[in-house]
Parts: structure tokens; C-alpha cells; sequence
């Protein structure tokens, strides 16, 4: 059965289409793809608000993001009938944007001014994750929104399956039983247990203080006391967004480059979406080789070098091309087999692929090559 070709400006097209979600492993072109295909709906008429992480400067400025405010900005230049927003995803500032809309304006202070509170929101593994959710969430629920379509970048993470796993991680370690032992003492533990209980946990709970500190721990039970009187739950928040996630409204995009590594992550997030019931769009084979196959086979080309090499040295200019075009049919052919791995797999999934160009991607017109090499979705 022939792998069927995405449909990209279809899925752009379609009014039904309000979320997309680029994923993928890092560094395979998730900030690209999402930045590409949110200035291609919005030239071919969609109302588009795009959220990257972490873009890249150049592409960044390219977009008229200077500065880290958390808040979508219009577009300049964009050429066609619709419009484009686009932003850049502050994780702190998101966190603390959720603590005052949750809490009385002298319990937000207490919960943004500490320090578990200021570590956990910069730095805790995961929580870019959550506060991309988080946001995904408000835009969409954003009233009088001028965008009916949202693009949305995830973290640059190893395993593209954080960005659905890390948000139950972060609600469940802020729900946790560790957590809840941690702050026995804030929580008035010593009432609701038994007096030995309470004795254990002033031993175990001493000990802790000595490892991590006493003052850690008086953070952590403060904090947590705090959030878990006012939030509702991180987990609610999260599920919310995982039900939106999972509407015919959304499409996953799945992102990798041509090598085993990155097709492997693809493949497991294609199941893992089947198993959550959330709609897979296909999959973008990225950074692909370009070269043009009818040229000559990558054997002839060999054979024609050799021969050139021989009799003109092999210095020779001609030798040299003829050797980088058989090396190119050959790295794209290795990169075939790696692909038909994964359709050999999935044979169901719809594939886009674009070559890769000859620089970075960093400007409009960059994104708008990128858009049409997506549109165009060239058979595997
Ligand atoms: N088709 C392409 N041709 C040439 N360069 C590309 C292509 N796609 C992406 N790039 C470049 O590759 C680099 C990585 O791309 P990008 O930042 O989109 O990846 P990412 O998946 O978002 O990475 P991270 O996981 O770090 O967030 C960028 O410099 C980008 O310009
Ligand atoms: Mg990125």
C-alpha cells in the first residue's frame, strides 16, 4: 500500500481545524514547522495565533517578537488575506500568571515570593511542558480571540512524549505522597494520625531537614499548603486541556528527521496518541537530502568518476561532483530505508517531506519556502 501524502493545505484549510501541535524529538524542526505553517494558513486567509518555545533569535525578530511578554503579537508583513499572532512562551511568567488569577492578591505574593515556589516554576523538569499546556489552554479560551486557528511549538525535549506525560508528572508530584509527607507538619499532621505516626514523621521529616535543609522543607510546606488551598488541583487543569487535546478540532503533527533515533520517537508518539485518542494529522520528515534522482544513478556516477579520476587526476572538478552526487543517492537512500521503517509500521500515517535547505531557517521568506515544500508533500 502507497504511504499517503499529507494533505497540509487542506488541514490548514479546513475552519474545523482550530488546534495544531508540533511535535516531536529535539532539535528535528518543531519551532520551524509550527512558525511555517502558522504564516501559511494565515496567508492563505486563516486568523492565526502561533506559540513557540524557545525560537531561535533571528526567526524570533523575523516574526516581530522582541521581547519575552507572554502575550501573542501581530505579525507585520504577512502577505494575503489573513492574519498572524505569534509569541514566545514565558514558563515563569506563565506560572505566575496562574498563581495570581487563582489566589487572593496576599496569598499570591506569599506563593510567588518563595523560593520552592521560584526554583519549581524556572527550573523543575516538566514545567515547560505544563505552562505550554497551560497556555495552549488560555488562548483557546480566550474571548473575542481574533485568531480562530492556534499553531503550537512544544519544549525542546528529548522524548517527544513529555509534553504529554510531564504535565500528569508535575500535578502528581505536586499532589504526591512524597510531597504530602514532606508538609505533614504544615498540614497539622500530628492531629489527623495517631501520636506515633506524627513521632515518625517528625523523625523522618527531621531527617529530611538535615539532607535538605531545614529551611528547604519549610518552603515546600508553605508553598505546597498554600497552592493546594487555592489551585483546585494542578491535575483538573491539565486534564482540561488533555480533553481539548483530544477533539477532531486538533491535529498532531509529528516532526523528525530521516535517522533512526528521531523516527523511533515519532513512532512511539504516533501509538501513544492512538492509545489517548488524540488525532494524528501525519508525520513531517524533515532535513531530508535533496538531490535530484533522475539525474544519474548513484553507480554511474561512481563508475564516470573513477574513470574521470584516472585520466585526469583526482583533482579533477568533474571527478568531484560526480562523487558528492553518488554520495547524496546514497545518504537519501539510506535515509529511505530509515523511513520505510517506520511506514512499514504505521502504514496509515500520512507523510509530508521537505528537503533540507542550504541554510538555517531565520526569515518570512525562509518559513514561506519551508510552507511550500510542506504543501507540495512529496511522495516517500
Ligand atoms: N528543512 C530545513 N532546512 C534547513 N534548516 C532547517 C530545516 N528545518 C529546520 N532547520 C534548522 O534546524 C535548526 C533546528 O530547527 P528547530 O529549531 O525548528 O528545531 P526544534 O525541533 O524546534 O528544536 P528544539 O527541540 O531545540 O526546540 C534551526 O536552526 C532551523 O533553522
Ligand atoms: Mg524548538
Amino acid at each position: 500500500m502507497a504511504t499517503p501524502i499529507l494533505e497540509i493545505d487542506s488541514l490548514l484549510d479546513n475552519p474545523a481545524t482550530s488546534i495544531l501541535v508540533c511535535t516531536g524529538s529535539g532539535g528535528v524542526g518543531k519551532t520551524t514547522s509550527a512558525a511555517a505553517l502558522a504564516l501559511r494558513a494565515a496567508e492563505r486567509g486563516r486568523n492565526v495565533c502561533v506559540l513557540t518555545i524557545d525560537p531561535a533569535r533571528r526567526l524570533a525578530q523575523a516574526m516581530g517578537l522582541t521581547e519575552l511578554d507572554n502575550t501573542p503579537r501581530r505579525v507585520p508583513d504577512i502577505e494575503g488575506p489573513g492574519s498572524l499572532f505569534a509569541m514566545m512562551l514565558d514558563m515563569k511568567r506563565t506560572f505566575d500568571e496562574v498563581v495570581e488569577a487563582n489566589a487572593d492578591p496576599d496569598r499570591a505574593q506569599q506563593i510567588l515570593s518563595n523560593p520552592f515556589y521560584q526554583a519549581l516554576s524556572s527550573s523543575f523538569a516538566g514545567t515547560q511542558e505544563y505552562m505550554a499546556m497551560e497556555k495552549l489552554g488560555q488562548l483557546h479560551a480566550q474571548e473575542d480571540a481574533p485568531w480562530d486557528l492556534i499553531v503550537v511549538d512544544t519544549p525542546p525535549s528529548r522524548s517527544a512524549l513529555d509534553f504529554l506525560d510531564a504535565p500528569a508528572r508535575l500535578s502528581s508530584f505536586l499532589d504526591g505522597r512524597f510531597i504530602r509527607i514532606l508538609t505533614a507538619p504544615a498540614r497539622g499532621a500530628g492531629r489527623g494520625l495517631g501520636r506515633l505516626a506524627a513521632a515518625g514523621f517528625g523523625i523522618f521529616t527531621g531527617v529530611l531537614g538535615k539532607i535538605l535543609g531545614a529551611q528547604v522543607l519549610t518552603d515546600v510546606g508553605t508553598f505546597v499548603a498554600a497552592i493546594d488551598t487555592t489551585f483546585g488541583g494542578f491535575r483538573e487543569r491539565a486534564d482540561e486541556t488533555f480533553a481539548l487535546l483530544q477533539q477532531d478540532s486538533t491535529a498532531f503533527l509529528v516532526v523528525a528527521t530521516p535517522e533512526p533515533d528521531a523516527l523511533r520517537e515519532a513512532s512511539y508518539f504516533v501509538e501513544r496518541l492512538r492509545d489517548e485518542s488524540m488525532p494524528l494529522g501525519g508525520l513531517i520528515v524533515n532535513r531530508v537530502q535533496a538531490v535530484d534522482q533522475s539525474l544519474m544513478s548513484a553507480e554511474t556516477a561512481t563508475a564516470a568518476a573513477q574513470r574521470i579520476a584516472g585520466e585526469s587526476g583526482s583533482q579533477s572538478l568533474t571527478a568531484r561532483l560526480l562523487e558528492m552526487h553518488a554520495l547524496r543517492l546514497r545518504e537519501r537512500e539510506r535515509q529511505h530505508h530509515v523511513t520505510e521503517r517506520f511506514t512499514g509500521a504505521h502504514p496509515g500515517v500520512p507523510i509530508a517531506q521537505v528537503p533540507a535547505l542550504a541554510e538555517d531557517v531565520h526569515d518570512l521568506d525562509g518559513l514561506r519556502e519551508i510552507g511550500n515544500l510542506l504543501a507540495q508533500g512529496r511522495a516517500v
